[in-house]
């Protein structure tokens, strides 16, 4: 039993889609939800550049004593899980990745598109989840800049983005989109509008809250107490704390 908070990351806002549904599993827990803004986009960064930065995340949430961190983001996870979990053997990590294996598993005929950031797309990660789950019809697409549109909340300028990022796409054709970037479960809407038409979304935050509780669980550090526990938050740019509460659920 341990009351200490999970700390949860990621380049911005994006990590609210991910810490949503583990408070909705895990409500009793303390939470502290770091928002590394400024650094947002992680997606075009260096492997090097992004140790660099989870390594001042880390600092603040050791200070800070948590118990387990949540790596919210997609890109930081298939570029340096490794290094953090090597780097800090006492802290426990739960990484968030395309969900590939998810979207094979219950759709593997359908035809599907992958979106995540250039980052992500071109991480040995993905190359390897994509070989390892083949499907015959998939789609890597490479959104570019798409992360830093909805972190800086400039939502009017998706269609015209989307025109053009679909355009060599046969969009009638899609029926499953894996959103492999935190930050694009908060524009759902807006991407089945530009697709055209419903389709079936997959993101990896159900399998991340499992996978907290598991750990948990098996490592005796569920906290005892049964009131809702406390959410703090660590901003890099403090105006975004207006579009975290758009996005909180609760
Ligand atoms: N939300 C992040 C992800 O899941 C990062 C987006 C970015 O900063 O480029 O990849």
């Amino acid at each position: 039993m341990n009351k200490n908070p999970i700390g949860i990351m990621d380049s911005g806002i994006g990590g609210i889609s991910v810490l949503n549904k583990i408070r909705k599993l895990l409500p009793q827990e303390n939470y502290i939800f770091y928002a590394d803004s400024i650094h947002n986009p992680y997606g075009n960064k260096t492997k090097e550049e992004l140790e660099k930065i989870v390594d001042e995340i880390m600092t603040q949430f050791l200070k800070r004593q948590v118990k387990l961190v949540v790596v919210a983001c997609n890109t930081a996870t298939c570029q340096v899980i490794s290094y953090l979990r090597e780097k800090y053997p006492q802290i426990l990590f739960v990484g968030t990745e395309p969900a590939i294996k998810v979207s094979f598993d219950h759709y593997r005929e359908k035809s599907t598109l992958v979106m995540a950031t250039p980052g992500t797309i071109q991480s040995d990660r993905l190359m390897e989840l994509d070989h390892t789950y083949h499907q015959k019809s998939r789609i890597l697409l490479s959104c570019d800049g798409l992360a830093e549109i909805i972190e800086n909340q400039e939502l009017e300028t998706l269609p015209t983005y989307f025109e053009n990022l679909l355009k060599p796409i046969d969009c009638k054709k899609i029926e499953v989109v894996v959103l492999g970037c935190t930050h694009y479960p908060l524009i759902k809407e807006e991407i089945e509008k530009a697709i055209g038409h419903k389709v079936i979304f997959i993101d990896g935050s159900d399998g991340i809250s499992k996978r907290v509780r598991q750990l948990l669980v098996e490592n005796n550090l569920k906290n005892p107490q049964i009131t809702q526990g406390k959410l703090s938050f660590v901003l890099t740019n403090p105006n975004t704390k207006k579009v975290i509460e758009k996005y909180l659920e609760f």
